[in-house]
């Protein structure tokens, strides 16, 4: 699969833009286990064009991590068209994608993200100044099915994504991502990979489609290529705590428990150097709750709190080596 002259290989899985986790350090961890690209948090128009510093060290990347999609969002042509300048200045990624599918009300509600999907006229507005404004860099979309159920067909029973993703296409970006859900399901009910295929089999079609929504294990993988036949996978949530997912998405030899635990030590290095001590530890305890290799282990409750309690980061090691060898002293296979 290419997006722009960026080849991404066969049957490439990729990791989800998700705010408050796929920052450079979890970033770095999901190329090296095999992530075929990697989107960072999203980043807000206004924001960038504010030039407000929270925002603009959302734009850091490093060689190592590439290929790598910048996400923005916003609402507005003009403020998005600056963005989109500031972000292929600073960060040169190798893709721009644009954010139509974001559900939260902070965002959606103001129109911007999946609020998008009610104001298909500016949605593409906005996708060609973006186009125009950064023609040295491909320019692809993130969305959804829909806004809700009752808008996910048009009047002539074309499902409202078919059309869409033609509109897009039309409009210049080089691929387009779905989240099998619409704006109204949120997170809930399972993804609806039918529309997902349904907009790959249009034979007017012809930029790369990335499907995403509920992936996570290599059956997943497999049945996303070869029935609904997408060109790219994205995984989300399925990787928190469990960056090695990847491995296991592709068909690479599993880690061991071990290398398992020393990876989730690395992040917490990793956090902590880049954020600090408080909000470094703060930043890590998202994977720390959600990952698979504690789960299942008997009476954990109590060190599992103090876990999610600690404060520093040696204090932390010191209960991730407890755990380590609670799980050595079990003879069950319990990752
Ligand atoms: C904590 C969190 C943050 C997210 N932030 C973003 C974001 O910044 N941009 C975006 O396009 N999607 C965002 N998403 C949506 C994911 O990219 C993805 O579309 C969704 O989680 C479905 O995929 P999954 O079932 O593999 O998790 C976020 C999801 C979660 C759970």
């Amino acid at each position: 699969m290419k997006i722009g002259n960026i080849d991404l290989g066969n049957r490439p899985v990729m990791l989800a833009p998700m705010e408050d986790v796929t920052d450079i350090g979890f970033r770095l961890l999901c190329k090296q286990m095999g992530a075929a690209m990697v989107y960072s948090e999203f980043v807000s128009s206004d924001a960038l064009v504010r030039m407000v510093n929270k925002s603009l060290a959302k734009l850091q990347v490093s060689q190592d991590e590439r290929p790598v999609a910048i996400q923005i969002y916003g609402k507005d042509a003009d403020a998005m068209r600056q963005a989109a300048q500031i972000v292929v200045h600073h960060a040169r990624p190798d893709v721009l994608d644009l954010n139509f599918g974001c559900p939260v009300k902070k965002v959606a509600g103001k129109g911007a993200g999946s609020g998008m999907l009610q104001n298909v006229p500016l949605l593409l507005d906005i996708t060609r100044a973006v186009v125009d404004a950064v023609p040295d860099t491909p320019v692809t979309v993130k969305t959804r099915l829909a806004w809700n159920h009752d808008t996910m067909y048009l009047p002539d029973g074309t499902p409202f994504i078919v059309d869409l993703a033609e509109r897009l296409q039309d409009v210049g970006i080089q691929a387009l991502t779905i989240h099998g859900r619409t704006r109204a399901q949120m997170y809930q009910g399972q993804a609806d990979w039918t529309l997902i295929g349904k907009v790959r089999e249009n034979p007017r079609i012809h930029i790369p489609i990335i499907g995403n929504g509920d992936i996570c294990c290599r059956e997943d993988v497999e049945r996303a290529f070869d029935q609904y036949h997408v060109d790219g996978v994205m995984v989300g949530r399925a990787t928190f705590g469990c960056p090695w997912l990847f491995r296991d998405l592709l068909g690479k030899e599993p880690f061991t428990l071990d290398q398992k635990i020393d990876i989730l030590k690395q992040q917490v290095t990793t956090s902590v150097e880049r954020l600090g001590e408080y909000r470094g530890i703060l930043h890590v305890r998202r994977h720390l709750a959600a990952t698979p290799i504690f789960k299942g282990i008997p009476n954990f409750r109590e060190t599992r709190i103090r876990m999610l309690r600690a404060e520093h980061h040696d204090q932390l090691f010191g209960i991730i080596e407890e755990i380590r060898k609670i799980l050595h002293s079990y003879e069950t296979d319990i990752q």
